[in-house]
């Protein structure tokens, strides 16, 4: 039995849509638990860059089978976007290869209308969303109102459903954020066009499919979204997604038990980056901030903005650790401290003059605390062309070896740029 979790250890866009690319080679099964469009996970092959905001990262493998679980929420209109341009460019040619569950929650233009007026009504104090409508969709689906995936081929029960949905929805746009109401006639143009188009690939209980692949003993890729520290219980609230980013939520969020998971890999960069507001204890703003963000092409991929950047926080990644299980470690973007004559790592953190080696519990504590950084040496050299661990400089292995350490957790990927070649193998993980 092989199944694995990839689940980002920091605050997202840790580069996880690249491992699980390289990992899909020798999986059957690639399934997207959790989030929805404000994902945005890139591949790169023999220099093409894919981004995917929806569909699973292992779609660029004819053979390996995509699932989208009923625990996303679901951007019809981009989803329909992305099938066609996947389509385009020669791929997703079986539509068996894409199977999305019928219990997903739909996100409709206004989920998205309402995450944008709420932004805007926060002002300074915004969260700062991919304002891909993640929070109004998810807040219908524990509000027991929202529309599934398979209420879009029922158009009786679909107007129902919209009714009830939009009484309340209206009343925040009306008197709430001054917006005129919306019709129900409106939305249903507005969908009209992309229910055919998404037909092909409904499925009724992919819960039961992939509980069948992992008893036929199938190697089955549980791909994360988001990161640990936007968990909706457990990161850094209220600046945080409105799922469970975690890896247990791989299970609950597609029908599975939790005793049939046998790795869970935690994808980590080797410093820190953040999009959108909340508590960042590394930052730097500063020219070192900038010169990662620019090296590191830190702008993000699903909404361009350019992300905070900082040194790798090891406090924050052990609560991560932690939280999901993790077994492994894969350390991405090496490569771009290369240039680097020092390199911060923090292993702690000063609260009130009090030394903290654990992530504070209180939103209160992390944002008085003070990271305490200790310097190693930078190895200027280049790493990108890198393919054989024994390559690797004196002293990367010495940064690489001091993050593993400190952790206890082992290091068995490193990558050096953002091709599928640039990836080292300290330990096979998931092998035919
Ligand atoms: P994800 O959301 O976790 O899948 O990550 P993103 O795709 O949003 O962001 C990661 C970015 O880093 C992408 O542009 C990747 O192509 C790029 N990337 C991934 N691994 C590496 C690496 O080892 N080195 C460099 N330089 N870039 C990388
Ligand atoms: P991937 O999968 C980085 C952040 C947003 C914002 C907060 C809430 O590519 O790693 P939302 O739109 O989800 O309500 O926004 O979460 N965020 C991400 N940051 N990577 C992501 O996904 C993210 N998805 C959401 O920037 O701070
Ligand atoms: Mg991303």
């Amino acid at each position: 039995m092989s199944t694995m979790i990839v689940v980002g250890a920091q605050w997202g866009d840790e580069g996880k849509g690249k491992i699980i690319d390289v990992l899909s080679e020798n999986a059957d099964y690639v399934v997207r638990y959790q989030g929805g469009a404000n994902a945005g996970h890139t591949l790169v092959v023999k220099g093409e860059k894919t981004i995917l905001h929806l569909i699973p990262s292992g779609v660029l493998h004819p053979d390996t089978t995509c699932v989208i679980g009923s625990g996303c929420v679901l951007d019809i209109e981009t989803l329909v976007v992305e099938i066609k341009k996947l389509k385009a460019q020669g791929l997703l040619q079986n539509p068996k290869q894409l199977l999305i569950s019928d219990n997903a929650t739909v996100i409709l233009p206004f989920h998205k209308a309402l995450d944008s007026a709420r932004e805007m009504a926060l002002a300074k104090n915004k969260i700062g969303t991919t304002g891909k409508g993640i929070g109004p969709a998810y807040e219908d689906r524990a509000g027991r109102k929202a529309i599934l995936l398979g209420d879009l081929f029922d158009s009786d029960s679909l107007k129902i459903k919209l009714q009830h949905n939009l009484l309340e929805k209206n009343v925040l746009f009306e008197k709430l954020y001054n917006q005129p109401p919306v019709k129900i006639e409106t939305v249903l143009s507005q969908i009209q066009h992309v229910i055919e188009e998404i037909q092909p690939y409904r499925c009724k209980d992919t819960g039961q499919i992939i509980a069948r692949a992992i008893s036929a003993r199938k190697r089955v890729l549980f791909e994360g979204a988001q990161g640990t520290l936007l968990d909706v219980l457990h990161g850094t609230y209220p600046y945080v997604t409105s799922s469970s980013t975690l890896a247990g939520s791989a299970c609950s969020n597609t029908g599975i038990g939790p005793t049939t998971i046998t790795k869970v890999v935690g994808i980590i960069k080797a410093y820190t980056t953040r999009v959108g507001s909340g508590p960042f204890p590394t930052e730097l703003v500063s020219d070192v901030g900038e010169k990662l963000r620019q090296e590191g092409f830190e702008f993000g991929s699903t909404t361009g903005r350019p992300r905070r950047c900082g040194w790798i926080d090891l406090p924050a990644i052990k609560y991560a650790i932690r939280l999901n299980g993790i077994t492994s470690l894969a350390l991405m973007k090496l490569d771009v401290l290369s240039t680097h004559k020092e390199i911060g790592v923090c292993t702690g953190y000063k609260l009130n003059g009090e030394l903290l080696t654990d992530y504070p519990s209180t939103m209160v504590d992390l944002e008085k605390v003070e990271p305490v950084i200790e310097y190693l040496s930078g190895w200027n050299q280049d790493l990108t062309r890198i393919t054989s661990l024994k390559d690797i400089p004196r002293f990367a292995t010495q940064y690489i070896d001091f993050i593993g350490n400190h952790l206890g957790c082992p290091i068995d990927v490193i990558s050096v740029g953002p091709g599928r070649e640039q990836t080292l193998w300290v330990k096979p993980l998931f092998n035919k």
